[in-house]
């Protein structure tokens, strides 16, 4: 059994990504993320800090603008639209979630999909569900995607199952494995029977927010599991997969914390490299 280390696999990534950045710079191409930020939600504001702390280690400049609790939509949208119209902005990112009075869809409409580094606007799912090249994935299941390549696990063929659909994690999960050949199974809240499903997976991808809800009498030998669950009990974060059971039987697994959770500002980083480069057939 081998332990997917998210913390390498985003280290090397970072790093290489600073080069390619240097590079760029050097040919007068610069990157600029803008995160956005309404009120004074701690757990954001630690986000909205770790993700200028990574811009700052590859070589992205980087602006947070903080607007108070008291921020009405239009002046948001206002903000938005500003740096929708900067050039010197390549990528924008409005953390979430909004105070109940914003309407976080409505503002999040505004910026066009070669801006949108988180993924989320209805142009870059399009894009994906099309499997267009210029498309900006969605950040923790693109991480999910690079935590294969590293490990070069193959994909073509074999059965993928992704258990959740949310549209930032489930959803775009599945259509990128779709993307690379897989056989894709979604499963969900209303699924009977989980286990007949996820026995059958050679990989499993677990997004649901529940705490330890795969066992190891639920997967089949050699099955390779990406678990993107961080659930909080008591101080201590769990998987939604039971790691200690699950890894008598996987082939490669993620560790929670410390597997999934660490690719996703770093492809938040590579989203704005990459949305910084105006190519057509910029994916890599
Ligand atoms: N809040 C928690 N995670 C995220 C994220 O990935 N993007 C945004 N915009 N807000 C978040």
């Amino acid at each position: 059994m081998q332990i997917i280390d998210g913390k390498l696999v985003s280290k090397t990534i970072r790093e290489e990504l600073k080069r390619k950045i240097e590079l760029a710079n050097s040919q007068g191409v610069s990157f600029k993320l803008t995160v956005i930020i309404v009120g004074n939600d701690p757990a954001s504001e630690i986000y909205v800090n770790n993700k200028a702390k990574g811009c700052a280690e590859v070589g992205i400049l980087s602006e947070t603008v903080k607007m108070p609790e008291s921020t009405t939509q239009a002046e948001l949208e206002s903000v938005i639209s500003d740096k929708v119209n900067d050039d010197s902005v390549t990528g924008i990112l409005v953390q979430l979630p909004l105070p109940k009075h914003l309407d976080s869809q409505s503002a999040l409409k505004l910026i066009p999909p070669e801006k949108d580094v988180d993924g989320f606007s209805d142009g870059n799912v399009g894009k994906l569900t099309l499997f267009k090249q210029d498309a900006l994935f969605s950040c923790t299941p693109f991480g999910m995607i690079k935590l294969l390549e590293y490990y070069n696990i193959p994909l073509c063929g074999k059965h993928a199952v992704v258990i959740g659909r949310s549209n930032i994690v489930g959803k775009p999960m599945s259509l990128m494995l779709l993307n690379k050949d897989c056989t894709v199974t979604v499963c969900h809240s209303r699924t009977p029977n989980l286990a007949d499903f996820t026995k059958n997976a050679d990989i499993l991808v677990c997004a649901v927010g529940k705490k330890h809800l795969i066992t190891a009498d639920m997967v089949k030998d050699g099955v390779v599991v990406l678990d993107a669950g961080i659930n909080r009990v008591d101080g201590k974060i769990y998987g939604d997969v039971d790691f200690d059971g699950v890894s008598q039987k996987a082939s490669y697994i993620t560790p929670v914390p410390g597997g999934v959770g660490p690719m996703t500002i770093t492809m938040l980083l590579y989203n704005t490299y990459l949305a910084g480069i105006n190519d057509e057939k910029r994916r890599v």
